[in-house]
């Protein structure tokens, strides 16, 4: 018997692209897959296609906002009440946007998606995580990371936003920033969690197939990301070192590392900086109004 079967798995973005590969395979393996989405009838769709193709009728579908603090502390009050447990949770959706947005709650809308709304649902899904614990958490960031900065005095990039460019290769500055920050919060979270059962791991999917980048505003790039379509991996391979991270034996001990292509990488430097990791968790706290444990 599958050791995924039962295992209750939250999997953010699963309408589409990586989310909704890791939803397939993870129903596959029979594990009880809640797919987190922002759009009902996408959602509807995808978990439709994925039933047909798993005979997994254990799939639930909830909507949240990732980019809404609201939508998700109400989404995590709700899960709470249908669920008394929580085995894996993929914070997998995630944006890149061209032009700067504020959200009504006031956060840049890369930020929210991309950073804080992981933060946030992860924060707010903790005490279930740990009274399941052995759980797993994995964190879908990129590897642009290593082209990010994180400034701290300017999160929001309201002094300089440079959105996505496509020219010879694809440059999207703030979306890089918000998956360092990403990989940096994986790393100070695993060594937070050391003890608790719950383990914290983030990875880098590779170059794939999906509606990333083609709705980011940009004409050039939406052109770009359809001239290197070719050049992509397809969203199911993209989505392999998910399901790795999300089933597999022999890293059901391993914390606060990064993966690619299934296998253990090194990340920039900046992301192992563990003064600035701190710093950067306070100013999340003190923006996102939360006080430290
Ligand atoms: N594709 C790549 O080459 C690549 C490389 C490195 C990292 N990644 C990362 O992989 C993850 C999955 O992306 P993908 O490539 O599979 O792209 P995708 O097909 O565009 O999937 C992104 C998912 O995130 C969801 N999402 C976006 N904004 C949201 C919000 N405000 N609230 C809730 N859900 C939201 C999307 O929902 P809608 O369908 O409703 O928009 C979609 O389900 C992302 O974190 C991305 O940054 C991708």
């Amino acid at each position: 018997m599958s050791e995924m079967k039962g295992k209750i798995c939250i999997l953010t973005g699963s309408n589409s692209g990586i989310g909704k590969e890791t939803a397939l395979s993870l129903a596959k393996m029979g594990a009880y897959v809640v797919m987190v989405v922002r759009n009902q009838e996408r959602g509807e769709k995808a978990l439709l296609e994925i039933v047909k193709q798993t005979g997994n009728n254990f799939i639930d579908l909830m909507i949240c906002d990732l980019s809404s603090m609201d939508s998700i502390r109400s989404f995590a009050q709700e899960f709470k009440r249908k669920y008394d447990r929580l085995d894996v949770l993929v914070n997998n959706a995630g944006g890149m946007f061209n032009k700067r947005e504020v959200t009504p709650e006031g956060f840049e809308l890369t930020l929210a998606v991309n950073y804080l709304g992981p933060f946030l649902l992860t924060h707010e899904l903790l005490d279930l995580l740990k009274s399941s614990a052995p759980s797993r958490i994995i964190n879908v960031s990129s590897g642009l990371a290593k082209n990010g900065k994180v400034d701290l005095d300017d999160l929001q990039s309201e002094k300089n936003y440079e959105g996505t460019k496509a020219y010879a290769r694809v440059r999207a500055p703030v979306y890089a920033n918000t998956k360092l920050m990403l990989m940096m919060y994986t790393y100070e979270l695993a060594r937070r969690l050391k003890g608790s059962g719950v383990t914290a791991n983030v990875l880098m999917p590779g170059f794939v197939a999906t509606n990333l980048g083609k709705n980011s505003g940009s004409l050039s790039s939406s052109l770009m990301f359809k001239m290197v379509r070719p050049m992509q991996a397809s969203a199911k391979k993209g989505a392999e070192t998910s399901v790795y991270l999300a089933s597999a034996g022999d890293v059901k001990d391993v914390t606060g590392k990064c993966f690619t292509k299934k296998k253990e990488a090194m990340t920039c430097p900046a992301s192992y900086d563990e003064e600035q990791q701190k710093q950067l968790w306070k100013k999340t706290e003190s923006m996102l109004g939360l006080t430290s444990e």
